[in-house]
């Protein structure tokens, strides 16, 4: 794997630690609901901080463009699906906000729960389809010049405060 997919798949590696956390933690069906309250409110801050914010933000701004400009027809088909599955998971995120902040708390499960399984469907297409383009649509030079642009990024939202959430990833359900 080229160094700039094996960045994106380390950060896919916290978020589907995460994500897997949730479900063996039984955070869908808690009837604990002062728990859950102080588990999803820090779980929402990791998927917009760290998913949305530090990871998102290379593949929207830096990948899935360059991708475009190799390959026209990636516009309306994959990269298109990816681009809609980051809206959808923003919404989502705001949706289970708003169902907590009603103290709807089954509608927050189900929304959580569709929105974990949506992520672990999404990182799997990337992993499998869409990273694995990146060799054949780029040479080495521009490959690193990708992997350039992502440290960029990091830099700009700040190196510690992406590990920090990288460090914290497994306490938020503890
Ligand atoms: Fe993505
Ligand atoms: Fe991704």
């Amino acid at each position: 794997m080229n160094k700039a997919a094996e960045l994106l798949n380390s950060e896919h590696t916290v978020i589907m630690s995460v994500v897997n956390a949730m479900k063996e933690s039984g955070i869908y069906s808690t009837a604990d609901d002062k728990m859950f309250e102080k588990s999803i409110r820090k779980l929402l801050d990791f998927f917009r901080n760290y998913a949305d914010k530090y990871h998102h933000h290379k593949e929207e701004q830096i990948l899935f463009p360059e991708m475009v400009k190799k390959n026209e027809m990636l516009e309306d088909g994959a990269i298109k699906e990816m681009f809609e599955n980051h809206e959808d998971f923003r919404s989502l995120l705001n949706n289970i906000e708003d169902s907590v902040n009603i103290f709807n708390y089954n509608k927050a499960h189900s929304l959580l729960q569709r929105y974990a399984e949506s992520l672990l469907d999404h990182i799997a297409v990337e992993d499998d389809e869409v990273f694995q383009m990146m060799d054949t649509l780029f040479s080495p030079d521009e490959l690193d010049k990708i992997y350039f642009r992502f440290q960029d990024i990091d830099n700009e939202l700040g190196l510690e405060e992406k590990h920090r959430w990288e460090n914290v990833a497994n306490t938020f359900l503890t």
